[in-house]
């Protein structure tokens, strides 16, 4: 996100992420696996996800310090449901299994996983199983507990060497553990919220268990990639294109942490950017912390490109295009770059399934254009084991500003395609002055950090609406915000009535050429998030 720059660039990516002992959540379907490697990481132990099809040897290169199965939306029971190469159960690495995992230990070690006779899901009550000894739930852990549920199937009878120490309503063996084997399976998922000491278990198996390295923070990636940055870098030149976005832009700083004046920025200046944000670039990396940037004030060409474009995969393609051609051409000076940052994060890798670390991929799925044929530089991917919210947080620890480091993302197209129909400077005009309006309401009420993304968008068309005597006929602008993880998937935002109400009439009397308001209450799916 947040990327227009639809680069790909020869050569391998340089930034090998870490050299640490690494959790391997192993990756059985859905999205649980994320969530887990998230949490892991919150209790500062580095975690990746591998898929389910890896084998033992692979798993005893990477010399994990745990392993844990995710959860997967299979029955063990059905033909081609997912397993894990049993001999990873004999390598002497702790695993932790979750709901499908802990089924899929139960199924592969010689136990019995019932067909679902009810299922939970949703809240349940865990109980201790009286007399079992627990080394997962320890002590300090009440003998009844909440748990989120959610299976069909259910372990009616443990492995030999197995013991069940707790259980639920639908699940006779709720918990199951073998610790001198070190093999632990969970039915619930500790991951989510709703399992109010399912962080204590899962660390409880990361630090005491599995005795992880507790080191990872974000002050321990600052450190690590200045290391790999120089190594690679050497005295060569690096070039990155800032996009406004967050991830381009934590990227950047760390680069230049490492290597200083060798980075040079460039800022197209698309002409559709939101209000203030071209000055606020500058100001940040120009004065702030002496990047070298240069800003490249482009909007005439790509107001004259997009000139009678409505179509909108159209006019991606045209802005993409136009990027690359004016990067190209303000970069050229820089002749002796060999280095390309892109601000690629780990969840853009999991989705292309590029985690391996060679290839050399796209930003985003939406991203556009067509990359140069000569283009030969390599790429640099400081943040390309990070999530956003460990991203966020590395620019605070860089030093970069609340206003760029909680920026929302921003589509590369910019406004463009928040503009239905043909882009003319005076429509980005009026929709820039009625995004501005959305984004300071929502922060003024306090929202900015849970919703996702909030902003205006302005559809072709006109309505008719009555100003003092006038008759008005006007464009209508539609605010959208949208509550969302990742944004693959998303929920309109509850916004309350009188915030809505404050944008409404603020947009109507601050904003010429509009006299209505309309909010979106759809989720995706089946809307997207943007309108184009
Ligand atoms: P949709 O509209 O598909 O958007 O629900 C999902 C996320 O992607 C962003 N988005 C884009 N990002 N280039 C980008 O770099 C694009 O062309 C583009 N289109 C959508 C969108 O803002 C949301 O965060």
């Amino acid at each position: 996100m947040g990327s227009v720059l639809g680069v790909l660039v020869r050569g391998t990516t340089i930034s090998k992420v870490t050299t640490r002992r690494t959790v391997l959540v192993v990756d059985f379907g859905a999205q649980y696996a994320q969530l887990i490697a998230r949490r892991v990481r919150e209790h500062r132990v580095y975690s990746e996800i591998v898929p389910h099809t890896i084998t033992a040897e692979q798993i005893a290169a990477k010399n994990p310090s745990a392993i844990i199965l995710s959860g997967g939306p299979k029955s063990v029971h059905v033909e081609g449901a997912p397993r894990l190469d049993p001999k990873v159960y004999e390598s002497g690495v702790p695993i932790l299994g979750i709901c499908y995992g802990a089924q899929l230990i139960a199924h592969q070690l010689g136990g019995e996983v019932g067909r679902g006779s009810r299922g939970e899901y949703g809240r349940a009550q865990m109980t201790r199983i009286a007399g079992s000894q627990s080394t997962l739930l320890t002590a300090d852990l009440p003998d009844v507990q909440e748990v989120w549920m959610s299976h069909f199937d259910a372990i009616s009878q443990v492995p030999a060497g197995f013991a069940a120490t707790a259980l639920t309503p639908e699940a006779p063996v709720a918990v199951l553990e073998n610790a001198d084997r070190k093999i632990w399976g969970v039915q619930y998922h500790p991951e989510v919220v709703h399992s109010p000491f399912g962080a204590q278990v899962l660390e409880n198996f990361l630090h005491n268990l599995a005795g992880c390295d507790t080191s990872w923070t974000m002050g321990s990636v600052i450190d690590e990639q200045i290391a790999v940055i120089r190594a690679h870098v050497g005295d060569k030149r690096v070039i990155c294109g800032l996009s406004g976005g967050v991830d381009s832009a934590v990227a950047a700083a760390l680069v230049h942490r490492a290597i200083g004046a060798q980075l040079t920025c460039v800022y197209v200046d698309t002409g559709l950017m939101r209000k203030g944000e071209s000055d606020q670039v500058v100001e940040t990396f120009k004065r702030n912390m002496g990047i070298e940037l240069i800003h490249v004030d482009s909007g005439a060409k790509f107001f004259d490109g997009l000139k009678g474009t409505t179509e909108p995969e159209a006019k991606r393609k045209i802005i993409g295009e136009l990027f690359v051609r004016v990067f190209e051409q303000h970069t050229g000076g820089v002749t002796d770059a060999e280095f390309l940052v892109q601000g690629t994060l780990y969840p853009d890798l999991i989705e292309s399934g590029g985690t391996d670390g060679t290839a050399s991929v796209i930003k985003s799925h939406h991203n556009v254009g067509g990359l140069p044929a000569d283009m030969t530089l390599k790429l640099v991917e400081p943040l390309r084991s990070l999530f956003k919210d460990e991203v966020r947080r590395l620019g605070s620890e860089l030093g970069l500003p609340d206003e760029i480091v909680w920026r929302q993302p921003f589509p590369g197209p910019g406004l463009g395609v928040r503009i239905i129909g043909e882009v003319t400077p005076d429509k980005v005009a009026i929709l820039q002055e009625a995004d501005a309006i959305v984004r300071e309401e929502i922060r003024l009420a306090g929202l900015e950090r849970e919703i996702w993304q909030a902003f205006a968008v302005l559809p072709d068309i006109r309505s008719v609406g009555v100003m003092g005597d006038e008759r008005t006929y006007a464009y209508p602008i539609i605010i959208r915000a949208v509550t969302s993880d990742d944004a693959m998937t998303a929920d309109w935002a509850r916004l309350p009535f009188d915030l809505l109400e404050r944008m409404s009439s603020r947009i109507i009397s601050e904003v010429d050429g509009v006299n209505r308001v309309a909010y979106d209450i759809t989720s995706k799916p089946p809307g997207t998030i943007e309108w184009e």
